[in-house]
């Protein structure tokens, strides 16, 4: 296969076979704290592209525009070319990690409404968080971008929040990007897995996504390969 076009720190993004679409390969790679902490975890890639592609079917089936066109293996599909906002775009539901952390609130307080939260896809400068005066100030998108990336965050939140319920799974935060295609369409980019969302048992608070590997907390692939059954349960 060709270099990729751009090697992430969880997946490669190679040329695809028609012109306007990119092949996303899925790797094992697991990364935390900006790269400092790294692991191979077997089968994380089969995990999360699996994940990530009953849920992107889910949402396109629910009315959210989505890069994805067809899956060709376990590991890899082939999407629509998008240019991706440089926006990492947070939903929080429930406090949890640097929401908990920067203003002191203990992890699993309610909220007393949704967090939206914006920040720089930039490792380099630690990701900081961006106000949509930020992101005006910058050129990084317009306040129609702004907006409408808003708008679809808050919808697959809802849409998320009721199917993760129906699998018994609370959605704490989770971390969208999207893309804008040559015809000037926002849709909905890279992957949400287990590596993207906190995603704690309704039953028992247990965390079943990447703060297991961040916090050493032991059987990583075990849980995310228990996220991808009830999903698919009741999907
Ligand atoms: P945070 O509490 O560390 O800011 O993370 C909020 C959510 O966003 C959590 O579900 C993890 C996810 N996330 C990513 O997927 N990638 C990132 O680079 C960051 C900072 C968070």
């Amino acid at each position: 296969m060709s270099a990729p076009l751009y090697e992430g720190k969880s997946k490669q993004v190679f040329a695809g076979d028609e012109p306007g679409t990119y092949l996303i390969h899925f790797k094992d790679d697991a990364t935390a704290g900006n790269g400092e902490k790294h692991a191979l975890l077997d089968n994380k890639g089969v995990l999360n592209a699996a994940i990530s592609n009953l849920i992107y079917d889910y949402l396109a089936k629910n009315g959210v525009p989505t890069h994805l066109i067809k899956v060709i293996n376990e590991t890899d599909v082939l999407v629509k070319a998008a240019k991706i906002l440089p926006l990492e775009v947070i939903i929080r539901n429930v406090a949890a990690g640097s929401f908990s952390k920067k203003y002191g609130v203990p992890e699993g307080n309610e909220l007393k409404s949704r967090v939206v939260e914006f920040s720089l896809k930039d490792d380099g400068l630690g990701d900081p968080m961006l106000s949509p005066s930020h992101i005006l100030a910058l050129g990084l998108a317009t306040e129609e971008e702004i907006f409408d990336v808003t708008v679809q965050a808050l919808k697959v939140d809802e849409l998320l929040i009721a199917l993760f319920d129906k699998a018994g799974i609370r959605l704490i935060d989770f971390k969208l990007e999207f893309g804008k295609t040559d015809d000037g369409k926002i849709i909905l980019c890279d992957e949400i897995s287990p590596d993207s969302c906190r995603l704690w048992d309704a039953g028992t608070n247990e965390k079943m996504d990447k703060d297991r590997f961040r916090r050493d907390l032991g059987n990583v692939m075990d849980y995310y390969a228990e996220v991808l059954d009830r999903l698919k349960k009741v999907l």
